[in-house]
């Protein structure tokens, strides 16, 4: 049968399947964990100092509600946004008022993120590396990305409320798709504006365009009853003019509504004697607010977006937070937010720049943790036909491994393959890897007379760094623990060969009892055995150990669940310097306690130790 066409649209291959049925992306709905909850900020916490508080007076939600007073929290999501999204609709769909999204453009790019290196002073050359922070995932040409940018528009629509937006941040390459892509799933009446966001800075056009200065915000509403707040803009004169006024400090001026055009600094005006300033410039390189995040947006465009189409306590997301502006505009102006990113760099950034912020409310971050990968593995590794999990298993082993540059072998219960002179284990999907299972696979290795063993895992059982180093030096077996990275669940990382196995980081600590009881935590030791990642004019500028260290906190009280920020301390642009000694803490009462210190180094990769501790009466 001919294919009928009967409404105006845009088709792509890959829209439609053979049938003409529009393609539905698998609905998952996977169970969210909290892997850290952050209850007080630095400014806050000097504050309670001051006032002679302890740490623990703070908020404490056990049942979350709809605001703050019935135990919400912000919510920092780590993980791809289609399965994030879709897990969100259980409990979100219809409850978000505002969601922008700011997604890579199709520009088939990587992104990289500026990490300085120690206390070397702000933005001197040999102080700072680049990694890449993110990959235009979608690499793989204009249909998979409308396809993919299809299932996220779709989901948002979904979580958006009645009378809430969606904000589309787009440039001039995937406008003019991504608008009719939006336009079929919110409906063409329920299209608001194309906000124009202008600036002058970055390159010129090469003689064949004009240049390219401005990026498109596409703003549909869920449905008619969705109101936005107008703004006023204070526009002052030289002299005065046709109904205009004079302000107290004797200047002419005229209010005039907002239009839909962004650019530069924006005087709006917010009650009768009050403007406030809200600066839509570019972030340039000597901007106070530059995180060294690529592609971010200026804090004062995200400010203004906020109030125009969200009021307080509403709920707002972003679902490509990048270093954080969506969260943080969120965060100052009174609304609840959630923000996802999958990049590790962008949720340390967006988790650092919180964290800055005066009296920021209580967030968790949260991932999808081993759901998310036992989705990847199911779906990428065919089905499990005979039902012993084997089908799956030797695919993921050999797909594993040639990431890892070695080959699968046979005949061995304990050990998956080799490279070079090394046997290679690797650990399930599902599981971290455990002091026994590290402990079979030496003890394999020895039986087969090899020297050498890599395993590599997602997770790993708490402390097994110290046992499984001191056996397999006792057996003469050469151990090397390493991370199986979260990008080897990307496909455009894969296929760019950009996937970095690194060692596991070892790292030491002391608590220190003083006379009144009070307990201090000091980092002793941090070896990260990743220097050959580092260039060489880089690695010379190091000059401790702790110059590998970006990030430390400490959970007083471990209950085997999530990690609780009691104490925090962590490096920034303005302020490179470090402690290596947390504040004081006082227990409440005496007895025996688990002491988490978690570090994140400045690859972003997290690092933690438990230790018991006995507290005297
Ligand atoms: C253009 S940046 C966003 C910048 C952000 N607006 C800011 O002000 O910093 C796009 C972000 O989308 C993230 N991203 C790309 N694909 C994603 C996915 N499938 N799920 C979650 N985040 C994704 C990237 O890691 C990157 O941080």
């Amino acid at each position: 049968m001919p294919f009928e066409i009967n409404k105006t649209e845009l088709v792509w291959p890959g829209k439609y399947d053979e049938e003409g049925n529009l393609v539905q992306p698998p609905r998952v709905s996977l169970p969210f964990q909290v892997i850290e909850r952050v209850n007080e900020t630095r400014a806050t916490r000097e504050a309670k100092k001051a006032e002679g508080l302890t740490l623990f007076d703070v908020w404490d939600g056990s049942k979350e509600g709809s605001n703050f007073e019935d135990g919400w929290r912000n919510k920092l999501i780590w993980g791809d946004n289609a399965l994030v999204m879709s897990s969100l609709l259980a409990n979100f769909a219809g409850k978000v008022k505002l969601v922008y999204i700011d997604p890579p453009f199709d520009v088939g790019a990587d992104f990289s993120v500026e990490i300085e290196v120690g206390e070397g002073e702000v933005l001197k050359e040999a102080s700072i590396l680049e990694e890449v922070a993110y990959r235009d995932t979608w690499g793989r040409g204009q249909d998979s990305y409308l396809s993919t940018m299809r299932e996220r528009i779709s989901l948002a629509h979904q979580l958006i409320a009645d009378d809430g937006f969606l904000l589309l941040h787009c440039d001039w390459r995937a406008t003019a798709t991504l608008r009719l892509v939006g336009d079929e799933i919110f409906g063409l009446d329920n299209y608001r504006n194309e906000i124009v966001w202008s600036y002058r800075t970055g390159g010129a056009g090469k003689g064949t365009t004009l240049p390219r200065k401005h990026d498109s915000i596409h703003a549909w509403a869920k449905s008619v009853s969705a109101k936005l707040n107008s703004q006023s803009e204070r526009q002052y004169l030289q002299k005065a003019f046709m109904g205009s006024k004079i302000d107290s400090a004797g200047r002419h001026y005229v209010d005039t509504i907002l239009r839909d055009v962004l650019e530069g600094a924006l005087t709006i005006v917010e009650g009768e004697n009050k403007v406030t300033e809200f600066s839509v410039r570019p972030v340039l390189n000597l901007s106070s607010e530059r995180t060294g995040y690529p592609t971010q947006k200026p804090l004062g465009l995200l400010n203004l977006l906020t109030k125009i189409f969200s009021n307080q306590n509403d709920l707002v997301a972003d679902f490509f937070v990048g270093s954080g502006t969506t969260a943080e505009a969120a965060e100052t102006h009174g609304r609840r937010w959630i923000a996802c990113d999958l990049g590790r760099f962008a949720i340390h950034t967006t988790r650092k720049r919180l964290l800055e912020i005066d009296k920021c409310k209580p967030f968790e971050v949260l991932n999808l943790g081993s759901y998310e990968r036992q989705f990847w593995s199911t779906s990428n590794f065919g089905q499990d036909l005979d039902g012993d999990g084997k089908v799956n298993l030797l695919e993921y082993i050999a797909f594993i491994l040639k990431l890892y540059g070695g080959e699968p072998i046979a005949g061995s219960t304990y050990l998956h393959g080799r490279k070079g002179d090394a046997y290679v284990y690797v650990g399930a999907v599902s599981n971290p890897v455990t002091i026994a299972e590290i402990e079979q696979a030496v003890n394999e290795c020895k039986k087969m007379k090899g020297t050498a063993v890599h395993v590599l895992g997602w997770e790993w059982e708490m402390g097994l760094h110290d046992p499984v180093v001191g056996e397999a030096k006792r057996l003469g077996v050469k151990l090397t623990l390493k991370q199986i990275p979260r990008e080897v669940m990307e496909a455009e990382a894969v296929r760019k060969g950009q996937i970095k196995f690194f060692d596991l980081a070892y790292l030491d600590v002391e608590l220190q009892q003083k006379s009144n009881g009070d307990v201090v935590c000091v980092l002793t030791d941090f070896s990260t055995p990743n220097t050959d990642l580092i260039p060489d004019e880089v690695r010379e500028s190091i000059r401790k150990w702790s110059d590998y260290v970006d990030y430390w906190a400490v959970d007083w009280d471990f209950q085997n669940d999530t990690f609780n920020h009691g104490f925090v301390t962590y490096r920034t642009r303005q302020d490179r310097t470090l402690t290596l000694k947390s504040d004081p803490h006082t227990y409440p009462k005496a007895g025996t306690y688990k002491v988490m210190i978690k570090v994140i180094d400045i690859f972003g990769n997290d690092t933690s130790k438990l230790v018991e501790l006995k507290v005297k009466g």
